[in-house]
């Protein structure tokens, strides 16, 4: 019914605030045009240093939350709930407000996962840091972070919705780390704690 549709528009359009275009832009930077030309903190941190990229990041997490805050309190559960936090992931990787462009929506999906599962998002999230710590790829982190979170909701027998939101939300991380997928490969990826020089 229509509700739900109204619902699912809502969750995208918060997901789709970008929040990384725009304080990049605040500071004169088209962000899809140097670094890696994503719109996440990590391109924020390697272009705009960690006050920006601190406030993207959370921002980043945060409208993903609100999104499943807010369907929480509305009484909204199980398969919608699921797409709730999808739509706000989508809203965020093919933003209305950037022709359809954005980010990879590591963040934001963490911030649903956050209120859609308190402790998977808690056993997935030191991985995540672990892997990005000890590579130096945020990529790597992010992918391994997904698919984490895919085996951990398995681990724990949470509701084949759920395994099959967090399975669509890894598959999403991968597709949209293609590129990194990549460089990772051809042993040119980024890492954390390099400078933006190129733009590509
Ligand atoms: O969250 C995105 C991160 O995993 C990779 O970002 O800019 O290195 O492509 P980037």
């Amino acid at each position: 019914e229509w509700t739900t549709w109204l619902i699912l528009l809502l969750a995208y359009l918060f997901g789709a605030i970008p929040a990384g275009a725009w304080v990049a832009r605040y500071y004169g930077v088209d962000i899809q045009k140097v670094g890696s030309g994503n719109t996440g903190a990590t391109n924020i941190l390697r272009t705009l240093g960690a006050g920006p990229a601190a406030l993207v990041a959370v921002f980043d997490v945060f409208k993903g939350g609100i999104a499943v805050l807010l369907a929480r309190l509305f009484n909204i559960e199980g398969p919608l709930l699921g797409g709730v936090a999808l739509a706000a992931v989508l809203g965020h990787n093919y933003s209305v407000f950037l022709r359809f462009t954005g980010g990879k929506g590591v963040a934001t999906s963490f911030g649903t996962l956050l209120f859609l599962d308190p402790l998977v998002a808690l056993l997935t999230f030191p991985v995540g840091v672990l892997t990005m710590w000890l590579t130096r790829f945020v990529s790597a982190g992010s992918m391994i972070g997904g698919l984490t979170a895919v085996v951990v909701t398995i681990a724990l027998g949470r509701p084949l919705w759920e395994i099959l939101t967090l399975l669509v939300l890894a598959g999403l991380i991968f597709w949209t780390h293609r590129e990194n997928i990549k460089r990772l490969q051809a042993g040119n990826e980024r890492r954390l704690g390099d400078k933006a020089s190129n733009s590509e």
